[in-house]
């Protein structure tokens, strides 16, 4: 904010100041009736409140407006009252089941892959509807595997959104292979399909799209343009658990689904993985590769391809047999919650909640994304906005940077070995996703599985912040 601005925004605030004093009950800034008159700021807390704008000119309003602001209205980041005073629900939600079967494992000494690994992988097939799971010990080795069952290598390219985790990329980078970026769709956030087939080339190997956040990307337009050129899909659907497109569970869906169970996932065992697949032949040569390329059923020392150890242990797979027994209604909550959360936010002049493509039935809300517009909020950068935002109690994040333009992927190309393998690189413009890179608003999903009355506190929040900026 310039100093004409501020000046502006001080003598509108005074002036809102003067109205309040002579009407009460008055309608409070947050839009919400209110009973009691404005309250003034004593003495003291005003002196202290202006030392504290002299220290943090930057982002203040002047003396005349802080005056105006009774305790709760004020932002907390200006040593306001903040609208939430309680932590969201922790993460992971823990029983005693847990417990019970890490001593098990323990007392089985059996600590490797074993019949609760086989048990997970049944069970976690089942839920999603698909023949086959194979558990691994994360999200990048469920890709990493699928990736080297498709035979992916080097001078090969494999098409990826520029809106993603680093992993997605780092395991294509992983088989020596090429990551070809697209663009992002503004709207959901999520690879632009119809950018997809513009990026194929003769050397295109494998389609990558990210159900980022847990929102479905548009499968429909992916798997048309896939089957049209004849090319695998693998869903990344780390972030998707129990997500759906037209009714189907994500991963089901392409060549391979590849799953997180990291600690924040909605589905969470520290570390964990799962890649999964219809396919008999794809799904047995991904086993082997996550086997040190020992053939399944035969000797341990016969190889039938290279491989690696990725192999899930005995206590991830028992937790995850725990924490699988609350995923459905916990997605339920989320998928409530977060649709309560748009229809209050979808109100704020510049907030855009990210939206969903049609073809989307269940959302599995890993991520809450919006889209923040600093000039319906006067003015206010998105970095002032998030530290208003979690002054206010409501922990937020500005998510991704552009990965097509991170540093060290330039400092892989311009190596020895893919320099020889990829002596042209030319690297995707994707300003779309530059654009949301500056612009995102994150919330975790964590912060969607308590009662309705925290969507309230979110949205309320909000609404404070662009009431005092706008
Ligand atoms: C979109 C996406 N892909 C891949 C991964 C990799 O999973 P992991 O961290 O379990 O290796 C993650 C994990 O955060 C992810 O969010």
């Amino acid at each position: 904010m310039d100093a004409q601005n501020r000046r502006f925004r001080a003598a509108r605030v005074s002036k809102r100041f003067y109205r309040g004093r002579e009407t009460a009950p008055s309608r409070s800034r947050l839009g919400t009736e209110r009973s009691g008159q404005a309250r003034l700021v004593d003495a003291t807390g005003l002196i202290s409140l202006y030392a504290y704008a002299m220290r943090r000119r930057d982002i203040l309003l002047s003396a005349p407006a802080l005056m105006a602001l009774t305790a709760d209205e004020k932002l907390a980041i200006l040593g306001g009252s903040p609208v939430r005073k309680t932590p969201f629900p922790s993460w992971p939600v823990v029983g005693p089941g847990e417990e019970e079967t890490l001593g098990k494992v323990v007392r089985s000494r059996r600590w490797n892959r074993n019949a609760l690994t086989r048990t997970f992988e049944e069970t976690w097939a089942k839920s999603l509807g698909a023949r086959y799971c194979l558990a691994t010990m994360n999200g990048t080795s469920a890709l990493f595997a699928a990736l080297n069952a498709l035979g992916v290598g080097p001078g090969d390219e494999v098409i990826v959104p520029a809106y993603t985790f680093v992993a997605t990329i780092n395991t294509v980078l992983m088989c020596h292979a090429l990551p070809v970026f697209v663009d992002t769709d503004p709207a959901t956030f999520q690879i632009d399909a119809r950018k997809v087939e513009g990026a194929i080339s003769p050397r295109t190997a494998c389609i990558l799209p990210v159900h980022l956040g847990g929102s479905p990307a548009d499968l429909d337009t992916i798997l048309a343009v896939a089957a049209k050129h004849r090319l695998p899909v693998i869903e990344d659907a780390c972030q998707a658990h129990f997500a759906e497109w037209r009714g189907k569970k994500v991963s089901t869906l392409g060549t391979f689904g590849a799953f997180s169970f990291q600690a924040t996932k909605n589905l969470n065992c520290g570390e964990g993985g799962a890649l999964i697949s219809n396919d008999e032949g794809m799904y047995e040569a991904a086993r082997s590769f996550h086997d040190c390329g020992r053939s399944h059923g035969r000797a341990a020392v016969e190889y039938i391809s290279n491989g690696a150890n990725l192999r899930m242990t005995d206590f991830q797979a028992g937790i995850l047999l725990e924490q699988l027994t609350r995923l459905e209604q916990q997605s339920r909550v989320r998928e409530s919650n977060a649709r309560y959360l748009t229809s209050l936010l979808s109100k704020i002049p510049g907030i855009q909640p990210a939206k969903m493509h049609e073809g989307c039935t269940r959302n599995a809300y890993h991520l809450y994304m919006l889209r923040y517009d600093a000039s319906k909020f006067g003015g206010l950068s998105r970095e002032k906005f998030l530290k208003a935002l979690s002054a206010e109690g409501v922990p937020c994040s500005p998510g991704y940077r552009p990965l097509n333009k991170e540093q060290f992927l330039e400092t892989t190309f311009q190596s020895r070995g893919w320099k020889r393998l990829y002596p042209d690189i030319r690297r995707n413009e994707c300003p779309e996703n530059d654009r949301l890179c500056q612009e995102a608003v994150w919330f975790t999903q964590n912060m969607l599985i308590g009662p309705k009355e925290d969507m309230d506190q979110i949205a309320e929040a909000i609404r404070k912040i662009g009431l005092h900026w706008s």
